[in-house]
């Protein structure tokens, strides 16, 4: 299985900034067949993106879309818009979640839109640091999970990348912490059990499982060395250059 690493760039880097932060990554990294490099800018900038992008290098994700195809939904963009200008696409982010009030029946329809435009999405859980407090991390998880596949058939599982972002240790999040790296351990093991018990441990094994919140060129081979991880989505330090590069040669290493 290859090493995820995807930089999210939430609203951040006008069309111009993503362009030039898009050329200079680009040439900074050679291609590194076991890293998968991805970059999530807005949807302004996928287009343009698109076109510039080296993609023996790296790919492009969106950040979020529509699950219709078309019609009269203004202000939105479809999944079928973005075939062929992106690989992935993050679902279900916390901010998603809590800010624009997603549920887990809007992020069900919307992984089965990606899938069904042939589209990885990348499917984020995670448990608000009340709900840990509480000890419902696994429920939700659990919830967020079987919530976020109902509408995958099971040949499709392999389609899907799930990330395990505790919204906690996101760098975003007011007093935000960081999640040990046997936090993380903890319930990514718990996560590839929700996945064997639901749809069996062949259909699932080979779902890559990405860790993130806060993460950093510090943590990042802590985090990388964590069983059943299998790559990080990063935001505040993917919109650094030597930050972002910094982590590819870790997980480039780690791998090695
Ligand atoms: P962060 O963001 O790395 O800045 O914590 C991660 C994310 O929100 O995906």
């Amino acid at each position: 299985m290859k090493t995820y690493i995807v930089g999210n760039w939430k609203l951040n880097f006008t069309v111009g900034e993503a362009s030039i932060y898009l050329h200079k990554l680009q040439k900074k990294i050679p291609n590194y067949r076991d890293v998968e490099v991805v970059v999530a800018p807005n949807a302004l900038a996928l287009q343009s993106l698109s076109l510039q992008i080296d993609r023996h290098k790296m790919k492009l994700s969106a950040q979020n879309a529509f699950h219709r195809d078309y019609g009269a939904y203004t202000g939105e963009i479809s999944f079928a818009e973005l075939r062929g200008l992106v690989d992935y696409c993050i679902i279900g982010h916390s901010e998603r979640r809590y800010i624009f009030g997603e549920d887990d029946k809007m992020i069900q329809k919307k992984v089965a839109a990606a899938v069904r435009n042939r589209i990885t999405p990348i499917l984020c859980v995670g448990e608000t640091e009340s709900e840990r407090a509480f000890g419902e991390t696994a429920d939700v998880i659990r919830d967020q999970i079987m919530g976020g596949l109902r509408d995958v058939s099971e040949e499709d599982l392999d389609k899907v990348i799930i990330a395990y972002e505790p919204v906690w240790a996101i760098s975003s999040t007011k007093a935000a912490k960081l999640a040990s790296p046997d936090d993380v351990a903890e319930v990514v093991k718990k996560i590839r059990e929700i996945l064997k018990d639901t749809y069996g441990e062949k259909a699932t094994e080979k779902m890559p499982i990405l860790f993130g919140g806060s993460v950093n060129p510090s943590n990042a081979g802590a985090y990388l060395t964590v069983p059943g991880v299998n790559g990080l989505l990063i935001g505040g330090a993917s919109l650094i250059l030597s930050e972002f590069t910094d982590i590819i040669e870790i997980a480039k290493r780690v791998r090695a």
